[in-house]
């Protein structure tokens, strides 16, 4: 078995010293006291800092942690190592837990592009001329825009989302890369995007890919569905993050191109190490900005607690459930 050292050193966005990695050990030897103390569990994204991966009781991307924080029930506390919209919707289906968010500025700017009193206008304005239009919103959204939407999905399951709705017309939020995808997908859907994107996946563009394509024909290239169209074209396959994981640990191919935020390749880089994995990635400020010391502290100080109030929370469950169903 691999020490942490071992791990940590095939990392490629960070460079650890003998001495990080004790300071880690000492630090996952408290947080592990603290666990117990406060009965709690900690989940984590996948773009989270390795260090911070290795002390998660689950980690996961954003379907697979709502489903896993919606069936908490040992546990009083879910110390939750995502951005704000991850936490919310963790305390939107398991509200008598405690939810807790180690760094308040772990924000989402694609889920902030989308402000609820904003759609709440286009959605007034846009049924005058569709009057079956649904409202499809992704994941990364506010609690008060989920509480607007019909129905959420996420990277994993976006098109089985829209296909398994009655309505032709549906205004997608708040990704627009996301909706051509689906807009492919579900070609008899009338898909009307909202033009947000995510900063991290839109500074990727098809000329880098193309070059690393060039010079190594035969390696697969994993693509997030938030990467501009002329990007995902370039792509083996478009998969949510833990749908890369798997269809990276499955194929028999051993180089891998992994198109987003930087963190899965270094996951990649400490789950298989027997592949290799290109980084055709760029870095999320907000993913990154949570530290092990931050995790230790949310569990010794019990902060920051995710509130939703109710007249939010039930309209945006209903949402979230019907994903649920959906993707059962
Ligand atoms: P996944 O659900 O694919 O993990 O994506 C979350 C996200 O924020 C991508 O930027
Ligand atoms: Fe938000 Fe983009 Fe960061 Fe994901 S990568 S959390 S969509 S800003």
């Amino acid at each position: 078995m691999s020490t942490l050292f071992e791990e940590l050193s095939r990392v490629k966005t960070f460079e650890y010293t003998e001495e990080d990695v004790r300071e880690f050990e000492a630090l996952h030897d408290e947080i592990r006291a603290l666990k117990k103390e406060r009965n709690a569990i900690i989940v984590a994204h996948n773009y989270y800092r390795p260090e911070i991966l290795k002390i998660a009781d689950f980690v996961g991307d954003s379907l697979e942690l709502a489903l896993m924080a919606s069936k908490v029930k040992d546990s009083d506390v879910i110390d939750f190592c995502g951005v704000h919209f991850m936490a919310e919707t963790a305390k939107i289906v398991n509200p008598s837990r405690t939810v807790l968010l180690p760094n308040l500025l772990a924000g989402c700017q694609l889920a902030d592009s989308a402000p609820a009193e904003d759609l709440k206008a286009r959605i007034e304005e846009l049924r005058k001329d569709y009057p079956d239009l649904a409202v499809v919103s992704y994941v990364n959204t506010t609690a008060a825009v989920k509480a607007l939407s019909d129905i959420i999905c996420t990277s994993a399951n976006a098109p089985k989302v829209v296909r398994s709705l009655p309505n032709k017309n549906i205004l997608f939020v708040p990704d627009r890369n996301l909706a051509n995808f689906v807009a492919q997908q579900v070609p008899e859907k009338n898909i009307i995007p909202w033009e947000g994107f995510c900063y991290v996946h839109q500074q990727i563009t098809p000329q880098e890919i193309q070059r690393i394509r060039e010079a190594d024909p035969e390696i697969e290239i994993l693509v997030h569905p938030e990467c501009r169209p002329d990007v995902a074209r370039l792509a083996n396959a478009v998969l949510s993050t833990s749908g890369m994981v798997k269809y990276a640990k499955e194929r028999s191919a051993s180089r891998f191109l992994v198109v987003t935020e930087c963190g899965l390749s270094d996951r990649l880089a400490m789950e298989v190490p027997e592949k290799q994995f290109l980084k055709g990635c760029k870095l999320c400020t907000f993913m990154k900005v949570t530290t092990l010391e931050d995790v230790r502290d949310s569990l010794r100080y019990m902060r920051y607690e995710i509130e939703v109030p109710e007249e939010i929370r039930l309209p945006a469950e209903r949402a979230l459930r019907r994903m649920f169903e959906v993707t059962a």
